[in-house]
This record gives structure tokens, C-alpha cells and sequence, in this order.
């Protein structure tokens, strides 16, 4: 089996490669290197010892979509990580995240809609429910007004996968509604590499701790919380990478209820900042240099998923605890700057 991950040597993506392989599926990365290196297709390598093909390109391209697609003509699913994601950035530039979000999408579904048949893995975000009235999240809460570009190109996202999916039948698409990805692979071979200043809390953190940054402000202790700080889901990469692999699968072998589906992926379990900072301390040794600052414009106050959907219907739950995700982390990070 033949899967086109793109952005496959992003983050995220570099993760569920090496899950996919670990699987036996053939995989073929497209990536612009517009946020990642070569250097991790030699990360995902020394893991798996198979090299994925590799493909610098990029999706905004129409072209050279189209000649990919001649030229590899026989992919049975896609997995499509390829997209901006910084929150300021969207708001400074929202043209760029429009076109690199949404145009990229229709190209690659277009290429589906030709060949006439598909399996495809969207990468969405628990940031198309905005704040949710209720905690945990369940699928069925209502998506709100994006607070951001970015937020809304997922949400437009995930509208374009379902009118298409309306009319193609023979497309069938998994939306995978991601909340807080953190950690990085045991291996330390392949892990989260920010350019610039981390604008995500547990890269701020090991960069901190590892005296790259001089202190992490906390956005605000005056929500209302049991400590005062924002509560989220931080998920382990590695178990967000199985998510990817369990409902390509589902759609390979025709389980799907319906031929578009949407799946909270998340831990169920709600920590604030502060508890990351304590759990973060723990299991480093050490205490983190931190001061409490005003709020951040555009976070929510919670956001943890109610998994039940994906535990019954995938067969799926996140294994690692957050500590154990924050100590991977924290070697990855001391790995990278050794
Ligand atoms: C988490 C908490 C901050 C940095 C974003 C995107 C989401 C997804 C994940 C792509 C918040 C606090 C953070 C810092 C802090 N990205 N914080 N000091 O905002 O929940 O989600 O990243 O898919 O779509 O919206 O993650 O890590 O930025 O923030 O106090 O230096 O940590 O206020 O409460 P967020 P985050």
C-alpha cells in the first residue's frame, strides 16, 4: 500500500511516517521544507531503516501536483499534513494561510476526484470549536466563529473535504481533530524543531530549561480555573501518530460509518499551565525560570477532549501520560542543542 504523506517531514508528520512504516505501508513524503529539513527524512531512516521517497514540492504549485499525480499514479491513501499553522502569523498574513491551507487542499482532492477513488487524512484542530460551552469536547459541538485565519482554514478545511466527499462517493475522508501535540519520538532522532521563537508552551519550556530562553511568561492566572491558568489536552506525538495510522485503516478496509468522519484525537485529560510547569519540573529535576504575565488575545480559557468516539469507534486511546510526553520533550531537547 502506497501512502502520500504531505508534510511528512514536519512535526507531526515525521511521527506518523515513521508509524506508517512501521506498518508496512510504502511512503512517498512531499514537503517544501518551508518548516523542516532534510536532515529528518535521515531521522525517520535511522528508526525505521527505510527511507521514504521525497518529493520538494511545493503544494501551491498546481503543475507540479498534477505531474506528481501522473507520476505516481497508484497511491491508495494520502495523509495531508502540509499547511501553515502559527496563530499570529495567520493573523499578520491571512492571505498566505489561505492559500497555503485551502488551495493546496483542493489540488490534492481534485487529483482524488480524477483517479476516482481516495483515502484521505485531514489534519484539522480542536481550534474550529473555539471556546466550547461544555467540557470535555465532544464531536458534536457546535464549530464557533474562528478567533483566527488559521483556525478558519480549518474549519473551511473540513467544509471543502465534506461537500466534495457529498459528491464523490468513492472519496473517503477522516477529519482528525487534533488538541495539543507534544513530545517527540523515544528514539530522539526525530522530534519538534520551531524555527525562531517557540509560540507553542512545552517548546518554550525545554528551550527555558535548557537556558535558551531567559523565562517563560505565563498568559495570565485570572481565568477561571482551579489554578487561574488555561487549561488544554496535551497528547503525546507518537499516540497522535497512531490515530493517523488506525483511520487510514479504517478507510482502507471500508469500516467507515459514512465516507466522511470526524474524530476528536486527544487524551481526555485536561491540565493547565501550571500543572505542565510542576509536571514539567518533575520530571527534568529541575525548577523552570517562569513569571506570570497578562493574557495572550485569542486563547481559550479550556479545551480537553471527550475521546470516547475514537476509543469505540478507532479503537484508539492515547497511551502516554503528560509526563511521560514532557520527558520526552525535555531529551529531545537536550539531544538537539548536545
Ligand atoms: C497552550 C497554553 C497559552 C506559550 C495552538 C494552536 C492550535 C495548535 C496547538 C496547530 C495556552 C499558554 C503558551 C507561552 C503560555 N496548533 N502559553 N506561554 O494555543 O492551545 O494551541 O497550538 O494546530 O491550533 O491554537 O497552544 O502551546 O500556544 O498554548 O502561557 O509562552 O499555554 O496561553 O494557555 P494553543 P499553545
Amino acid at each position: 500500500m502506497k501512502i502520500l504523506v504531505t508534510g511528512g517531514l514536519g512535526f507531526i508528520g515525521s511521527h506518523v511516517v515513521v508509524e506508517l512504516q512501521n506498518q508496512g505501508f510504502e511512503v512517498i513524503i512531499i514537503d517544501n521544507l518551508s518548516n523542516s529539513s532534510e536532515d529528518v527524512l535521515v531521522g525517520i531512516e535511522s528508526i525505521t531503516r527505510k527511507r521514504p521517497v521525497f518529493k520538494n514540492i511545493d503544494l501551491r504549485d498546481k503543475t507540479s501536483v498534477l505531474s506528481f499525480f501522473k507520476e505516481y499514479n497508484d497511491i491508495d491513501g494520502v495523509i495531508h499534513f502540509a499547511a501553515s499553522k502559527a496563530v499570529g502569523e495567520s493573523v499578520e498574513n491571512p492571505l498566505l494561510y489561505y492559500e497555503n491551507n485551502l488551495n493546496t487542499l483542493v489540488y490534492l482532492l481534485q487529483e482524488l476526484q480524477k483517479k476516482g477513488n481516495g483515502s484521505f487524512i485531514f489534519s484539522s484542530s480542536c481550534t474550529v470549536y473555539g471556546q466550547a460551552d461544555d467540557m470535555p469536547i465532544t464531536e458534536s459541538a457546535p464549530v464557533k466563529p474562528a478567533e483566527s485565519p488559521y483556525g478558519n482554514t480549518k474549519q473551511i478545511g473540513e467544509e471543502i473535504i465534506r461537500d466534495t466527499c457529498k459528491v464523490s462517493k468513492d472519496i473517503k475522508a477522516i477529519a482528525l481533530r487534533y488538541f495539543n501535540p507534544i513530545g517527540a519520538h523515544e528514539s530522539v532522532k526525530i522530534g519538534e524543531l520551531p524555527i525562531g521563537i517557540p509560540q507553542n508552551l512545552i517548546p518554550y519550556i525545554t528551550q527555558t530549561a535548557i537556558g535558551l530562553r531567559e523565562q517563560l511568561s505565563v498568559f495570565g492566572d485570572d481565568y477561571p480555573t482551579h489554578d487561574g491558568t488555561c487549561i488544554r489536552d496535551y497528547i503525546h506525538v507518537v499516540d497522535l501518530a497512531k490515530a493517523h495510522v488506525v483511520a487510514l485503516k479504517r478507510l482502507i478496509e471500508n469500516k467507515n460509518k459514512s465516507n466522511y468522519e470526524v474524530f476528536n484525537i486527544g487524551t481526555g485529560t485536561g491540565s493547565s499551565v501550571l500543572d505542565v510547569i510542576k509536571g514539567f519540573e518533575k520530571v527534568s529535576d529541575q525548577k523552570l525560570n517562569y513569571k506570570i504575565v497578562s493574557r495572550r488575545e485569542g486563547d481559550v480559557i479550556s479545551a480537553f477532549a471527550d475521546t470516547a468516539k475514537a476509543n469505540t469507534e478507532l479503537g484508539w486511546t492515547a497511551k502516554s501520560t503528560l509526563e511521560e510526553a514532557l520527558k520526552s520533550a525535555w531529551d529531545w531537547e537536550q539531544k538537539i542543542r548536545s
